[in-house]
């Protein structure tokens, strides 16, 4: 494959930019190769500096789940750049796009717009201090919730893709108010509280990992590891022996709910990360009522875009009516409020189309390409929630970053290769997840199979 203009970019990007790129995992460092440079995309596929098409898997990091150049946001866009980009004033359109949002999310009573995840959960964890007044943040290894100092710790993303514990810069006066444990463990999230009472002032997750690779959590009855059962509002000790017995029968705890029911016991907030899964893995919040959102990708269409948002208290002590600071030049900005209505619009007023075309061809290349695997005797564990998962190069489970972190990086670089010179585009690491579009074909997904298959069969030779 022809990619003599992407790697003549790439030398002159690398003149101006650290490592040729603006944000780290674009260097493909963890897959080897010059990235393609992409020119143009529409519907499912992206098109390089030299011509070469892709079926896209990634989707700009989730945002384009629609396609890309989806008419009715170009449109959109098109029709606010013509009313002039950005005025630093309110406009209608912010609380139309609030509204749509509102419908989709009964946690958020009120939010603010900000330019990105990162800012967004930044604020988030401003206002759960301030609210609490206090200092000690629980968040869990892999999961990643922007580049702000505090969330680097146990990151993951590119600091899982790079295989740093976090980031030189980052104080450790400021680290240490971060605890990072791991997914799926609640007894580590009650000896915390139990080690922190009265310190902890919230907890940040994302409710399906996305960024250690697509880690569900375990979804079982609201029990916690400890000893406390939670029935039909009934909170209920339990013997050790009594909660082997339950999780014989039960299986592991609902681990959702055991941070929620946790947070309440402790007088902390439950911040619920969606920026990767808001308006893509449905439900999250809806069932768990978390006190505090954020959200950014989908809800921009493409532009630059994230939120938070919850209760109206927590959320009226933000400035001008409260104590919290927090600001932005181009919050709100009309171009990416057009984006971002136009794409959730659809997707409110097309759901019964979007989401179950999205599920069955997720499930069909998922599937076609873990068979694939499975013929060629190549270990998979293959993760999935909705239109995101992750084929890991180890026999798994994986369950949290851990057990993540033992997947054959070197196999999936060499997969991550052959599906890209087969004209495949998936996520350049394996701690990030896979997202499929409204866009895709059965026709794709068939040549994306057909692609596997080659490629694991160059695994034996
Ligand atoms: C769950 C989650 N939170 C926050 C962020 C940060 O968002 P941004 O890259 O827009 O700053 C990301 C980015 O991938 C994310 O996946």
């Amino acid at each position: 494959m022809n990619r003599t203009r992407s790697q003549a970019l790439q030398r002159r990007a690398e003149r101006f930019f650290p490592g040729g790129v603006n944000s780290p995992v674009r260097a493909f460092g963890a897959v080897g190769g010059a990235p393609p440079f992409i020119e143009r995309a529409q519907g499912a596929y992206l098109f390089d500096a030299d011509g070469n098409r892709y079926i896209d898997y990634f989707g700009s990091w989730g945002p384009m789940i629609l396609g890309h150049a989806f008419p009715p946001v170009v449109e959109a866009i098109e029709r606010a750049a013509r009313n002039s980009p950005s005025f630093g004033a309110s406009t209608a359109i912010e609380a139309d796009l609030a509204e749509r949002i509102t419908v989709s999310y009964p946690a958020i009573e009120k939010m603010r717009f900000v330019s990105s995840g990162t800012e967004a959960t930044m604020s988030a964890i401003r206002l759960a201090r301030a609210a609490t007044g206090r200092k000690l943040i629980i968040k869990f290894e892999g999961c990643y919730h922007g580049h702000s100092d505090g969330l680097l710790v146990k990151a993951g993303s590119g600091v899982a893709t790079f295989g740093i514990p976090g980031s030189a810069g980052v104080p450790d006066e400021i680290a240490h108010l971060t605890i990072a444990l791991p997914f799926n463990d609640l007894a580590a999230v009650e000896a915390a509280f139990a080690a922190h009472s009265g310190n902890i002032a919230a907890i940040i997750v994302e409710p399906v990992v996305g960024n250690a690779g697509c880690i569900p959590p375990h979804t079982g009855p609201a029990a916690l590891s400890s000893g406390l059962v939670e029935k039909s509002g009934l909170v209920e000790k339990m013997s050790p022996q009594a909660r082997e017995a339950w999780d014989a029968i039960n299986g592991p705890a609902d681990f959702l709910a055991g941070l929620r029911s946790l947070t309440r016991n402790h007088g902390a907030l439950l911040i619920f990360d969606e920026v990767m899964i808001g308006f893509r893995v449905g439900g999250k919040s809806a069932t768990y009522d978390p006190d505090l959102v954020t959200l950014g990708k989908i809800v921009g269409g493409g532009l630059p875009v994230g939120l938070f948002g919850g209760k109206r208290e927590l959320m009226d002590q933000l400035a001008p009516l409260g104590p919290v600071y927090q600001a932005g030049t181009l919050s709100g900005n009309p171009l990416a409020m057009a984006a971002g209505l136009a794409t959730i619009s659809y997707l409110q007023e097309h759901a019964d189309e979007v989401y179950p075309k999205l599920e069955k061809m997720t499930a069909a290349v998922f599937d076609g390409v873990a068979q694939e695997a499975q013929n060629a005797s190549v270990v998979l564990c293959a993760n999935r929630a909705s239109s995101m998962w992750t084929w890991f190069f180890t026999g798994g489970p994986v369950t949290n970053y851990q057990q993540a972190a033992k997947s054959d990086t070197a196999a999936f670089a060499r997969f991550h290769r052959g599906m890209l010179d087969r004209c495949i585009w998936l996520p350049p690491s394996q701690f990030e997840a896979a997202f499929m579009s409204y866009a895709h074909t059965d026709a794709d997904v068939e040549a994306t199979i057909a692609a596997a298959r080659e490629v694991f069969a160059s695994f034996a030779a």
